[in-house]
C-alpha cells in the first residue's frame, strides 16, 4: 500500500461520508439513512442512499456504490491515490510522501501536470516556423490570432520524438507519457514515439481548467481527419463536453451543442459562447446530465446531413429524459455551424436559433415534407408516423396539443387520432413488458453480468460464496478467525475469479493494527466493482443475525459444490479412460 493504512483512516475519519456526498446530491433524511438523486444515472425518484452508520452510500437504481473514497474516485474520475489526496486536501492533513516514486502507478496529478506541460509546447509550436504551414491552415478557416489563443490551440510537428524529448526534459516518465496518450511504445525500437504528428491540435480542457485531453486534426483531407485521445486516468470521453470550461460562465439560459470541436470555436469566436461539443462520440446519458446541471434548455446544432440528424435524434431523447427543454436548429445551404457562419454570417445564424424547433415540431415538418398528404396512400403513412411520434411523448397534456395540431393540419377529427394513438401507446407498453421480462430472465441466469461473468456458472456456489464474503466483510472479527485459520477457509474455495480476489484482497489488507473495512478494497477495485461489493455487503442485512453459524453453513456448501465439480471432473476421465 503506498498510503499508510493509519492515514487512509484518517482521511476516512476526518472527510464524514454525508458532508462529502452533499457537497453533490441533495440528501434528505429516510429513517436513520439519507437518500438523494443519484448523481451517476439518470432518475425522478430518489435510490442514492447513504448509510450514516457504515459511512458508506448505495445506489438502488444502477448499483453505483462503496464508501467516500469510491464516491469520489467516481464523482471526480480520480484513481484511488488521488481520489485520497484529494479528500486529505479537503480537510487539510498532508500525506506523507513515498521515497520509492518511480515504482508508484501513474497518478492522475502527474498526466494533468503533463498534459499542461505538452498544451504548452504544442501552441510554442504553433507559432514557431515549424508551425508555419499549420497557422496557415487556421488563417485560411478564418480562426483569429485572439481565437486560437482563447483555445490554446497548437500544433504536433511532424516528427516521431519532439514531444517526447520534451517531456523527457521536464521530467516525465515513459510510463507517464503512455498512460497518458501522448506517446505509444514502439514494437520495433522499443522506444516511446509521439502519437500526435503533423497535427492541429485541440487541448480539452475540463470545468477546473485542466487540460485532460488533445484533439488532432490533419491539414489537410487524409485520413483520419481527428485523432483523439481514448480514455486515460484522467479523462472519459463520455463524460467531458468540449468547451464547457467557457460555456459553462454563459450558458445558464442555453447552450448550443455541436457535433465537432471546429464547429464549437468558430462559434465562440462569432460570439455564441455558449456551444459545446461531445468528444467524438454519440451523445451519453452522462453528458445529458452534465448539461441539466449548468442549463434550463438545449438547442442541437448537428450536422445537416442524414448521419447528423439521426445522431439529433438520440441527442433529444436523452436531453428529454434528465428534464431538459431541447429544440433542433435546422440548418440549409451549409453542411454544420462552422460552414454556416462562414457563409451567411452570425446574425443569421442567431435567426436560425431562434427558430429552432421542438422535437415535435421538427418531426412533424420533416414527416409532411416526405409525404404528398393530397393523395389519400400517402396521407395515411403521414399519419401513422405522426402518430408513433405522439405516443412517444410521456406527457398526456402535450400529446393533447399535438393531437389537436395534426387534427387540423391534416384535416382528421381528434378522437380519431386520440384513439389510434393509444392504441400505438398500449402496443408500445407490451412491448416494452416483453423485454423486460426477457432482460429479467438473461439477468437472474447471469448473462450480462460483466463484473462477476463467472456467476452464472454456478448459481448455488456463487450466492454462497457472496453470502460469505458480506459476513466476513460486515464482521472484520470473523475475518481475523479465517485469516488465522479458526475457520476453514481458502482462496481455492472459492468458486468465481471475483469472489476470490475479494477475498485474497481483504486476508492481504487485514491487520491487527487497523480497524478494517472494505472501504479499503478501493485500491484494488475498479468504482463499478466497489458499487458491486457493496451490494454484496448490503446483502447482510437481509441475512439471520448470527453470523458466525451462517458463516460455517455457507463454508460447508462452498466446497460441496467444489466437490461436486471434482467430482464430476473425474468422471469425465474415467469414462474417458473406460472408452479408449
Ligand atoms: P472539420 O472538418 O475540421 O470542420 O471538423 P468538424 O469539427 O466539423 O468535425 P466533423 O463534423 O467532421 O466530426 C465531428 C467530430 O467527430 C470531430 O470533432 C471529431 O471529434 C470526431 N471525428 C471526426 N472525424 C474523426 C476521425 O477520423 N477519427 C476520430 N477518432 N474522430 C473523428
Ligand atoms: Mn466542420
Amino acid at each position: 500500500m503506498l498510503i499508510p493504512p493509519a492515514v487512509i483512516e484518517e482521511i476516512k475519519f476526518r472527510n464524514d461520508i454525508e458532508s462529502v456526498v452533499s457537497a453533490y446530491v441533495n440528501l434528505k433524511p429516510a429513517g436513520s439513512n439519507l437518500i438523494g438523486l443519484c448523481p451517476f444515472h439518470s432518475e425522478k425518484t430518489p435510490s442514492f442512499t447513504v448509510f450514516k452508520n457504515t459511512q458508506t452510500c448505495y445506489c438502488f437504481g444502477c448499483g453505483s456504490g462503496g464508501d467516500v473514497v469510491t464516491f469520489i474516485m467516481k464523482m471526480e474520475n480520480l484513481d484511488y491515490v488521488s481520489a485520497l489526496e484529494f479528500l486529505a486536501k479537503r480537510v487539510g492533513i498532508t500525506i506523507p510522501r513515498n521515497s520509492n516514486d518511480e515504482q508508484r502507478q501513474v497518478r492522475s496529478t502527474r498526466i494533468l501536470e503533463m498534459n499542461k506541460s505538452a498544451a504548452k509546447f504544442f501552441h510554442s509550436c504553433l507559432i514557431s516556423e515549424s508551425g508555419k504551414e499549420a497557422l496557415e491552415y487556421l488563417k485560411k478557416r478564418k480562426f483569429s490570432p485572439a481565437l486560437i489563443k482563447h483555445f490554446g490551440i497548437g500544433f504536433a510537428p511532424n516528427s516521431f520524438d519532439a514531444l517526447y524529448k520534451h517531456l523527457k526534459s521536464q521530467g516525465f516518465t515513459d510510463k507517464e507519457m503512455i498512460s497518458g496518450f501522448l506517446c505509444k511504445m514502439s514494437q520495433k525500437t522499443n522506444r516511446p514515439f509521439d502519437l500526435f504528428r503533423n497535427r492541429v491540435i485541440i487541448p480539452i480542457i475540463d470545468t477546473k481548467g485542466n487540460v485532460i485531453a488533445f484533439g488532432g486534426r490533419v491539414l489537410d483531407d487524409s485520413l483520419p481527419k481527428y485523432l483523439n485521445s481514448s480514455d486515460t486516468p484522467v479523462f472519459k470521453k463520455s463524460k467531458n463536453l468540449f468547451a464547457l470550461n467557457y460555456a459553462r460562465r454563459d450558458c445558464a439560459d442555453r447552450i448550443i451543442l455541436c457535433e465537432g470541436y471546429m464547429d464549437v470555436i468558430a462559434l465562440h469566436g462569432a460570439g455564441f459562447s455558449n456551444a459545446v461539443a461531445t468528444l467524438g462520440t454519440a451523445i451519453t446519458p452522462e453528458q445529458a446530465r452534465i448539461m441539466e446541471k449548468y442549463t434550463k434548455s438545449v438547442v442541437i446544432a448537428y450536422d445537416s446531413d442524414e448521419a447528423g440528424q439521426r445522431a439529433a435524434d438520440k441527442a433529444f431523447k436523452l436531453l428529454g429524459e434528465v428534464g431538459l427543454d431541447v429544440k433542433i436548429l435546422k440548418m440549409t445551404g451549409a453542411k454544420d455551424p462552422d460552414e454556416y457562419i462562414k457563409k451567411f454570417g452570425p446574425e443569421r445564424f442567431k435567426r436560425l436559433l431562434d427558430e429552432s424547433k421542438t422535437h415535435f415540431d421538427y418531426k412533424f415538418e420533416s414527416i409532411l415534407s416526405k409525404h404528398d398528404v393530397s393523395q389519400t396512400p400517402e396521407k395515411l403513412k403521414a399519419l401513422s408516423q405522426v402518430t408513433d411520434v405522439i405516443a412517444n411523448v410521456a406527457s398526456a397534456v402535450e400529446r393533447e396539443i399535438y393531437i389537436a395540431k395534426v387534427s387540423e393540419k391534416l384535416d382528421v377529427t381528434k378522437d380519431n387520432l386520440k384513439h389510434d394513438v393509444d392504441k400505438k401507446i398500449r402496443q408500445q407498453i407490451k412491448e416494452k413488458q416483453k423485454n423486460e421480462s426477457r432482460k429479467i430472465m438473461l439477468e437472474s441466469a447471469g448473462f450480462g453480468d460483466r463484473i462477476n461473468p463467472d456467476y452464472a456458472k454456478n448459481v448455488r456456489a456463487a450466492s454462497a460464496e457472496e453470502s460469505i464474503l458480506s459476513i466476513i466483510l460486515t464482521y472484520p472479527e470473523l475475518l481475523k478467525k479465517v485469516k488465522d485459520g479458526t475457520a476453514e477457509l481458502c482462496a481455492d474455495d472459492f468458486f468465481t475469479a471475483f469472489g476470490k480476489k475479494i477475498f485474497e484482497k481483504s486476508i492481504e489488507l487485514y491487520s491487527d493494527d487497523i480497524s478494517f473495512d472494505y472501504g479499503l478494497l478501493g485500491s484494488e477495485f475498479t468504482p463499478d466493482e466497489m458499487g458491486r461489493i457493496t451490494a454484496i455487503v448490503l446483502k447482510r442485512n437481509k441475512l439471520s443475525q448470527n453470523g458466525e453459524q451462517e458463516l460455517y453453513d455457507c463454508i460447508k456448501v462452498l466446497k460441496s459444490e467444489k466437490e461436486k465439480q471434482t467430482a464430476s471432473l473425474t468422471d469425465i476421465i474415467n469414462a474417458r479412460r473406460n472408452k479408449q
